[in-house]
């Protein structure tokens, strides 16, 4: 005997006025419909039924590369003729979990629960108490406390309407149990729909309903608009910002964070405002990040410090490194140890080594740049033909003067220095300095220049 979980996710959801399916509108990221699929998941869910009618074909699509099954509800007759539909689908001996597209923030722990010693004949019910009850199923129970039926909104009188524990719709139940009372089930209600909840009253005078509440409201709430798709937002949002804090971050503004993805976070890290999270994203003890900073696919090594207005996108970098304030840092990029990123500079599919320097306008792309190099403002790899792309390479301790072009494939010697304003097209060997402001020139003799003292240079 297993678990299934059927997601009802056929609805219209006109109210969002969007010509994308309402469960495909993303929370932190990531569509409500996955959060559901995700919190099935972690409940080793035997089989996870979706059941999809408005824009079926986009939610199909959607889904195309998940474990997950469809059954199509192409009339939305009810809740009840909803869980229906995936009955077939679904392993007569096993217990179902039905859960909702639109109601994304449901948490594993409350499902377990739910799904514990589910009575024979009987439904396990998911219910919460609101000062504003309005629009919800009520709870109606008899004298001894038990529960004994669900009356829609629409169906209830002046006195039930009065009662404020109310259905979430979530429940648990054995699949030949609701196969057998669906079955029963009428459409004679004020919406003319065949409700789900007519199950409650069929329950309880067989096995019985047992009634239990989430940890928390958030957990159960819907999305109906955009405006209420917003709002949830902001709240898990402040959930994860409440969460890092517990751990030891601090944010500067816990309302200014967006965390749209994974987050492993140290402790004594410094967040400032504005920050956007994506992707999977790691950050280690000691890192300050600026305001303004984007981070997505990456590792922050200890103590660096991403300053503001920063985009950092499927890289490594490095302990004790600097990066920004405006720097484009591109997937394949690693810093190591202490390297050095400056304004207005780009990276991509690049390694610049541990003590490395880019401080000011540089695009460094498709290279290999070895240790305490130093690339000067405005210097360009020059990686693309046109059709091609090519790589460069930079040994330890080259000088890349200013406003100098690299045109890849090129290797730069170690130690060797390129003047500024070169133009560098052929390989230039270890120590020789290259210049090619009126005609390239190797000087094999050459020799740095030397610190010069202070009176010297008057
Ligand atoms: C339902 C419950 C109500 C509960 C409330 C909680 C019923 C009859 N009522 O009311 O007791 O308090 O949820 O939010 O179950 N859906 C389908 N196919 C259908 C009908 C609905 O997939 O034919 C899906 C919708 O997409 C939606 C969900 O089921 O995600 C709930 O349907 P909705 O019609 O909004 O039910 P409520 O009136 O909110
Ligand atoms: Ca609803």
């Amino acid at each position: 005997m297993g678990l299934s979980v059927v997601i009802l996710a056929a609805g219209k959801g006109s109210r969002m006025k969007s010509s994308m399916p309402k469960v495909l509108h993303p929370i932190a990221g990531k569509p409500m419909l996955q959060h559901v699929i995700d919190a099935a998941k972690q409940l080793a869910a035997e089989q996870i039924v979706v059941v999809a009618g408005h824009g079926i074909d986009q939610v199909r699509s959607y889904l195309v590369a998940q474990k997950v099954e469809i059954a199509e509800q192409a009339q939305q007759l009810g809740t009840g003729h909803a869980v229906d539909q995936a009955l077939p689908l679904v392993n007569a001996d096993n217990d179902v979990l039905v859960l909702y597209g639109d109601v994304p923030l449901i948490q594993k722990e409350t499902l377990f629960n739910l799904c514990q010693e589910i009575p024979a004949s009987g439904i396990n019910l998911l219910t919460v108490n609101l000062g504003n009850p309005q629009g919800y199923g009520r709870i109606i129970r008899d004298h001894k406390d038990q529960v004994m039926a669900i009356v829609e909104q629409k169906d209830a009188d002046q006195d039930q309407l009065l009662i404020n524990e109310v259905n979430t719709g979530i429940l648990a139940a054995k699949a030949s149990d609701l196969l057998s009372w669906l079955k029963n089930i009428d459409n004679n209600n004020a919406q003319g729909e065949y409700y789900l909840t007519d199950t409650i009253a069929m329950a309880a005078s067989e096995g019985g309903v047992v009634a239990s509440q989430p940890a928390s409201e958030i957990e159960v709430e819907g999305v109906n608009s955009r405006m209420q798709l917003a709002t949830l937002e902001r709240t898990y949002q402040l959930l994860q910002a409440e969460q890092l804090m517990a751990q030891g971050v601090t944010l500067i503004d816990p309302n200014r964070l967006d965390i749209r993805g994974e987050l492993e976070c140290a402790h004594d890290v410094l967040i400032d405002l504005n920050v956007i999270i994506e992707g999977l994203v790691k950050i280690e003890t000691g890192v300050q990040i600026d305001a303004n900073v984007i981070l997505k696919d990456c590792v922050i090594g200890q103590n660096t410090h991403i300053k503001a207005n920063s985009m950092v996108d499927g890289a490594l970098i490095g302990k004790d490194c600097q990066v920004g304030p405006f720097a484009r840092i591109r997937p394949n990029t690693e810093l190591k140890d202490e390297a050095f990123i400056g304004n207005f500079v780009e990276t991509k599919k690049t390694t610049l080594g541990k003590g490395s320097k880019a401080s000011h306008l540089a695009y460094i792309g498709d290279a290999s740049v070895g240790e305490n190099v130093n690339i000067g403002a405005g210097v360009i790899t020059c990686n693309y033909d046109g059709v091609n792309k090519f790589k460069t390479i930079v040994e330890d301790g080259a000088f890349i003067g200013s406003d100098s072009q690299l045109v890849a494939p090129v290797t730069i010697g170690k130690m060797a220095t390129v003047g500024a304003g070169t133009t560098v097209t052929k390989d230039v060997p270890a120590n020789n300095l290259v210049i090619s402001r009126v005609k390239q020139k190797h000087l094999s003799d050459w020799q740095r220049p030397g610190k010069i003292k202070t009176e010297e240079k008057q």
